[in-house]
């Protein structure tokens, strides 16, 4: 058996599984693998490419998508599209609209797959996405269920896109959206049964990063 030590953080939209993801990978020395970029970057690569989002089937994603790789860095991956890395673009409005429609496609979710257990292969990891721990690694030494009211997670994710405290209004649109995204994303989000459920609601981030830390390190020792 191996004795690596996986770590699964999956949860709804915005619920910080990222960014504490990557977080808590630096502090264990492990390496952080982020799924959910890996369906935005397939959506990108499809939105280069001729035709409305209408049109977009499941071969001409895919065949859009063999231009993507993923990069090491800073323990973390970035996606890249024709060896160009990908930064803000991924998280486009077009992009955000239809990755959930694009992650639906099976085909494309098993190449997901397959892309991210192979960054994955042979190392420590901590990965996050939306089933990462009841799919693509059921045997996992340790599953994060991370959740946060969908308001609060609404005004985290204007704040970090926009670098000030957002409005009410802001806040009530932006709120929509996510609970909307997380409506069509609830097929492919699943909460493992052997989980540990986390509610960031009223967590600082070091707080959260540390809970989940200290759980690994006590997972990681018993092994
Ligand atoms: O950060 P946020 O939760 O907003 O989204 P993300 O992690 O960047 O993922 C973007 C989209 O990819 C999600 O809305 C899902 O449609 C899809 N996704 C998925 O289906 N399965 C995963 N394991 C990860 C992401």
């Amino acid at each position: 058996m191996s004795s690596r030590h996986v770590l699964t953080i999956d949860g709804p939209a915005a619920s910080g599984k990222s960014s504490t993801a990557q977080w808590v990978a630096r502090t264990l020395g492990w390496r952080h693998v982020d799924s959910g970029s890996v369906y935005r970057a397939a959506t990108f690569a499809r939105q280069q490419s001729p035709g409305t989002p209408a049109t977009w089937t499941e071969p001409s994603v895919l065949s859009a998508a063999a231009g993507i790789g993923l990069t090491p860095v800073d323990g973390s991956f970035v996606p890249t599209l024709a060896g160009t890395p990908l930064g803000d673009e991924i998280r486009n409005l077009v992009v955000t609209a239809e990755v959930s429609r694009v992650a639906q496609m099976s085909g494309v979710r098993q190449w997901v797959n397959r892309v991210v257990q192979q960054a994955a292969e042979g190392h420590d990891v901590v990965v996050d996405g939306r089933d990462m721990g009841t799919v693509v690694f059921p045997d996992a030494s340790l599953k994060i269920w991370l959740v946060a009211d969908p308001w609060e997670r609404a005004r985290r994710r204007l704040q970090q896109r926009l670098g000030r405290g957002p409005s009410d209004e802001e806040i009530a649109a932006e709120t929509d959206e996510l609970v909307q995204r997380d409506a069509k994303d609830a097929t492919q989000t699943v909460q493992a049964r052997d989980a540990v459920l986390i509610d960031t609601t009223y967590l600082t981030q070091p707080e959260q990063v540390e809970r989940i830390a200290a759980l690994a390190r006590s997972v990681a020792s018993k092994r």
